[in-house]
């Protein structure tokens, strides 16, 4: 059952069609002009507006064209006395639904009604049935079960349904960027345009007019007028990557532009309205470059009204492995290989510290992929860093008692403790031993003078 809003200033018409509607069991409003009609909008949605014309304070088509503003999936069904070829034109033009003469045959009207429930009644089933697919798709291809991402993906779900500026902020490689899309995508703007700017690619001026374009004849050069990138994400989403590489003028600018949502475009005179949402990202620590100056703390707290901080890989190496299988399947798809990855390698991929975090990983399998002409991938389709990777850490224990220590004498014993280690691990061998503290011989010889322990190189060697 429908919610209709009947919309006419004669009185006789209203009742007529309430009545008519009201039989079917449908919920019936009425409205006496286009102005009560939108205001009743206002206090509560409709799903099908029936609607005269010619009316005293806003007519139909004026109507239409605010409601069509808002609402474009809102029946309307527009019914005059004075037929025009011109006005049914105008109307169709507009978004209505359809269009019926004066007087008209009821059970004409109730089909054309009938009608336009069931074209929404699909167009609802299209959204709901794009929508779910599309949330299993972006959320989909960010791969991830540790309790951390599965705090980024609420995080991303709740972020998605409001209007706030969101700063994203994580290493190089940490999927910034495939988190802004998928805010997009999960975001009522889904369906305009996503689009990203990395700020650090830019001089000053050139970013100046990428954003907010500009007009013919602003500067040498600009022989027609050019859509900043703001004006062309209207409706949709704006993500501006590295963010902490604009300069201090720049700064200024966007500050203005998220404040006023205006953009004036270089040469122009006036402003446009923008309606942009704002994702902004960056791999460097504003919060520091606010109180080193170099970035402007007022910008800082307009833009990071919603923070979302990725981790780097190292610290969730749990979701490795499904990285690994992700990826691992994604380039096998790609070149049309079938490969498995030889336990050996799994293992130097897990305990590696990716400094290069994601990235470096999609990069390390891709790669991998090719190169490798066995059903497995082996170690030596690693990088030697990879491959040679010692991931005993060296634990940084340290304890530092109320009453002091003696420095110098604590890192002498400490000395001496490397010194001895690595002699053990190369069973006495001194070059090799030197290697594994990467110095010369002759310095690993001076220091076992100095800790006077000349003779437990050759007892280790015996003891072997
Ligand atoms: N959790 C993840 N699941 C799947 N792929 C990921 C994930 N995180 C990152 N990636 C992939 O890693 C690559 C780098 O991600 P992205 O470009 O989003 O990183 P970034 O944080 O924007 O890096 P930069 O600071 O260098 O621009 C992309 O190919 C992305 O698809
Ligand atoms: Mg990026």
């Amino acid at each position: 059952m429908a919610n209709i809003l009947i919309v006419d200033d004669e009185q006789s018409y209203r009742q007529l069609l309430s009545l008519v509607f009201e039989e079917q069991g449908n919920n019936i409003r009425t409205a006496m002009n286009g102005r009560q009609a939108l205001e009743a909008l206002k206090a509560e949605p409709a799903d099908i507006i029936i609607s005269d014309v010619k009316m005293p304070d806003m007519d139909g088509i004026e109507m239409l064209r605010a409601v069509r503003e808002t609402s474009p999936d809102l029946g309307v069904i527009l019914m005059t006395a004075f037929a025009s070829v011109e006005t049914a034109r105008e109307a169709f033009k507009l978004g209505a639904d359809d269009f019926i003469q004066k007087p008209f045959d009821v059970e004409e009207l109730k089909l054309i009604v009938r009608k336009t429930l069931e074209k929404q009644a699909l167009i609802d089933e299209n959204r709901a049935f794009k929508r779910a697919q599309r949330d299993r798709g972006s959320i989909k291809n960010i791969v991830g079960s540790s309790s951390k991402m599965t705090a980024i993906y609420q995080m991303i779900e709740t972020v998605a349904e409001v209007q706030s500026t969101v700063l994203i902020t994580g290493e190089s490689g940490t999927g910034k960027e495939l988190v802004a899309r998928a805010i997009h995508d999960l975001s009522p703007r889904a369906e305009k345009p996503f689009i990203s700017i990395n700020c650090g690619a830019f001089t000053e001026t050139l970013l100046e007019s990428e954003l907010f374009g500009y007009i013919k004849g602003a500067f040498t050069g600009a022989n027609t007028n050019r859509k900043g990138l703001f004006e062309a994400a209207n409706g949709g989403t704006i993500f501006l990557d590295e963010i902490g590489e604009m300069s201090p003028a720049m700064q200024v600018k966007l500050l203005r532009v998220l404040q006023e949502r205006r953009v004036r475009p270089v040469g122009a005179h006036d402003e446009l309205a923008i309606d942009a949402r704002v994702i902004a990202a960056t791999n460097r620590d504003l919060k520091q470059m606010t109180e080193d100056g170099t970035f402007r703390e007022d910008l800082f707290y307009r833009i990071s009204v919603i923070p979302i901080e990725l981790p780097p890989l190292r610290d969730k190496p749990e979701d490795i492995p499904e990285l690994i299988a992700y990826f691992l399947k994604k380039f096998c798809d790609q070149t049309g290989k079938d490969l498995s990855i030889s336990p050996k390698v799994a293992q130097m991929l897990e305990s590696y510290a990716w400094h290069g975090n994601v990235r470096e990983l999609e990069h390390t399998i891709e790669r991998a992929v090719a190169l490798e002409r066995s059903n497995e991938i082996q170690a030596e389709q690693l990088p030697d860093h990879i491959s040679n990777y010692n991931p005993q850490r060296i634990k940084a224990e340290f304890d530092l008692p109320d009453t002091g220590i003696n420095l110098t004498t604590h890192l002498d014993n400490l000395e001496k403790t490397y010194v001895v280690e690595a002699l053990r691990q190369s069973g006495g061998n001194q070059t090799k031993a030197a290697d594994l503290l990467q110095m010369p011989v002759r310095s690993l010889r001076h220091l076992l003078d100095k800790h006077n322990i000349r003779s437990l190189s050759a007892q280790m060697r015996s003891s072997d």
